[in-house]
């Protein structure tokens, strides 16, 4: 049986990783926000409406920031119908999602919902349908400390102090025709310059992140990249990356082996990037948000524009139900991300209750861990300090799409506080397990692989349910021998000097 050799030197690191690289994504569609994170009345609902038993899950996964509200929802969404007194707000169609909209849960509500979840809020601003002038007054009603229109307005409205919101998306995936403001490159990469000067005057200290392409496929991609960031380059942060994947085909071994095509795809945005700074001479480097990725069953979502779905509150969209080999997909990008966390500074799950999320709820019933849920929190928990290059010496094996692929990939991280190593390894062959060897270097030479937690199952087709949420769970495997990694599966190896 051939082994993978991973080697690690603390003196190749990539840098410090950005915690914000670990981010979620809420979006008002599907279940998401009704009867996903609010639902009042619920059982365990707090005096928000906030359901409690979800919160308990969204802290245990540990994302860092969390995207809102929208996705698509935005390009047609006026953020000033949702904040004010309950009974005031507006019912609106979403044109996004052919849904009606209620309003009853909009900004305040969710800085409220960020402060008890722990995270980080990161907004994206309507320029589908809006523009400028929107988008300014949103960021000093929410961060002006106050004795203007918008910033008094915000206290009236009970948020006596500034949300302080950080990270600001210009509009979302305008290259899109399904986009409702749908734009050229060149008229985005206009309107988002012009959107960004206002918003920056208004708060210098806020970071804003242009839209690139909708998924790597897109016609467009590439010169869309280029062509925004000529317009936007020192205006801007950051180039969004969005990308979901899928096993159309029946292919698991070349569904497993996704994150081959998210690593192209970042190598290739980093290069477009390095391009425009080049031809624009400029001294500044474009980090990457990757604001959107997940595995998402596609082919099987109906659109939100098919007229012929009648008009519904909150209805049950993409709610996706994850296997063992899709939990282990969405483990190898998160690989792939932190692999690139010296450009990549910030990403979101796309999404994190409901809508193709890891986190499942019943309205008025309980919720529950989905396969997907646990590469992620083992990210969020194990990701610390510095993310260290890994040689690794895998064997291969083919697959229909992307040809021979490494069969084992695995990022490092490692807490300069703490010492810990942790790696977070993933065996994507389908039939072959594959022994683990370690050769750590420099000051990580005496450090000895001390814990092992693995994902897998006898078939990779398992899936938590409402009916039996602990159906998949992780396990700890005690370390005492060589450390095999079996047939599709997430293994985090834990590193340390073995205690005297
Ligand atoms: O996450 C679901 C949708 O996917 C988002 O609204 C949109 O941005 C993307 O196409």
């Amino acid at each position: 049986m051939s082994s993978v050799r991973l080697t690690v030197h603390d003196a190749f690191a990539l840098g410090s990783i950005d915690r914000r690289l670990l981010g979620g994504f809420l979006e008002h569609m599907g279940r998401a926000v009704y009867t996903g994170i609010y639902e009042p009345g619920h059982p365990t609902a707090d005096e928000d409406g906030f359901r409690e038993d979800v919160l308990g899950l969204v802290r245990e996964l540990g994302p860092t920031i969390v995207r809102y509200p929208g996705g698509n929802f935005v390009s047609a969404y006026d953020w000033e119908d949702g904040v004010g007194p309950l009974e005031e707000r507006p019912v609106r169609l979403d044109l996004a999602w052919r849904s009606r909209e209620s309003n009853r849960f909009g900004l305040n509500e969710f800085a409220a919902w960020c402060r008890k979840a722990d995270v980080d809020m990161m907004l994206a601003v309507n320029l589908g349908t809006r523009g400028v002038d929107a988008a300014r007054n949103l960021v000093e009603y929410c961060n002006h400390p106050g004795g203007t229109f918008w910033s008094d307005l915000r206290k009236q409205h009970g948020a006596a102090e500034p949300h302080g919101v950080k990270v600001w998306c210009l509009g979302n995936e305008q290259d899109a025709p399904w986009q409702i403001g749908h734009k050229t490159a060149h008229e985005y990469g206009r309107a988002a310059l012009e959107a960004a000067k206002a918003m920056r005057r208004v708060d210098p200290g806020i970071e804003l992140a242009a839209c690139g392409s909708s998924n790597s496929r897109m016609p467009t991609f590439g010169s869309w990249e280029a062509t925004v960031l000529e317009e936007t380059y020192e205006a801007v942060d950051y180039i969004t990356l969005h990308n979901y994947y899928e096993d159309v085909e029946g292919d698991l071994p070349s569904f497993l082996a996704s994150s081959d095509s998210m690593d192209d795809f970042i190598r290739t945005v980093v290069g477009t990037c390095d391009h425009v700074k080049g031809k624009l001479h400029s001294a500044k480097t474009m980090n990457l948000s990757f604001d959107e990725w997940n595995v998402w069953h596609q082919t099987e979502f109906h659109r939100g524009d098919d007229t012929r779905v009648p008009w519904r509150d909150a209805p049950e969209l993409a709610e996706d139900v994850y296997s063992v080999a899709e939990a282990v997909v969405v483990g190898t990008l998160l690989i792939s991300l932190l692999n690139h966390s010296d450009r990549v500074r910030m990403g979101c799950l796309a999404q994190l209750v409901n809508v193709i999320a890891p986190i499942t709820t019943e309205p008025g019933g309980t919720a529950w861990r989905q396969t997907t849920y646990f590469p992620f929190a083992d990210v969020t928990a194990g990701a610390r300090g510095r993310a260290l290059r890994v040689e690794v010496d895998s064997p291969r094996h083919p697959t229909g799409k992307y040809g021979e692929v490494d069969s084992v990939v695995a990022a490092a991280t490692h807490d300069e506080v703490s010492g810990e190593l942790v790696l977070f390894v993933a065996n994507r062959s389908t039939d072959v397990a594959v022994p683990l060897e370690l050769e750590l270097a420099g000051s990580l030479a005496g450090h000895t692989a001390l814990r092992h937690r693995v994902l897998q199952d006898a078939d990779p087709g398992a899936t938590n349910t409402a009916r039996q949420p602990d159906a998949v769970r992780p396990r700890d495997v005690p370390v005492n021998g060589p450390i095999r990694l079996e047939p599709v599966s997430w293994n985090v190896v834990r590193c340390a000097r073995r205690p005297a």
